[in-house]
């Protein structure tokens, strides 16, 4: 299966990329099998995510799919963040081939471990709300 043009736009020309100077939130997340590292960074504001960077060290999929996800949450509240699923993702991009799956899932986990950081920050327990986030992901 070839890369979508919105795969191969994200990858080439990727939204939001950087890092955010004190960020409410900061997750981490890899993939253990394919080495993949990727760093997402959030603002928060009564409730509604105003500014979210990322930094991938990974694979084109990788990149295009914590572009996307960067792009589906800025704006929104942190419900919505948390729903985002990587298969929201994926068809935002008008999918991605099935050994590519794994690199969506990086981004939503991404998602969901800058906002356990944020809870964490605000003294909150993250896990009843975001679940378990999975750091080192062997999908
Ligand atoms: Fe691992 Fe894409 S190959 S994140």
């Amino acid at each position: 299966m070839a890369y979508s043009e919105k795969v191969l736009d994200h990858f080439a020309n990727p939204r939001n990329v950087g890092e955010l100077e004190n960020a409410d939130g900061i997750g981490e997340v890899g993939n253990a099998r394919c080495g993949d590292i990727m760093k997402m960074y959030i603002k928060v504001d009564n409730d509604t995510i105003t500014d979210v960077k990322f930094k991938t060290f990974g694979c084109g999929a990788a990149i295009a799919t914590s572009s996307m996800a960067t792009e589906m949450i800025k704006g929104k509240s942190i419900n919505d963040a948390l729903n985002l699923t990587n298969t929201a993702v994926m068809e935002a991009l008008d999918g991605l081939p099935p050994v590519k799956v794994h690199c969506s899932v990086l981004a939503e986990q991404a998602i969901k471990s800058a906002l356990s950081d944020y809870y964490t920050k605000q003294g909150i327990d993250p896990e009843p709300i975001v679940g378990k986030i999975s750091h080192d992901d062997e999908v």
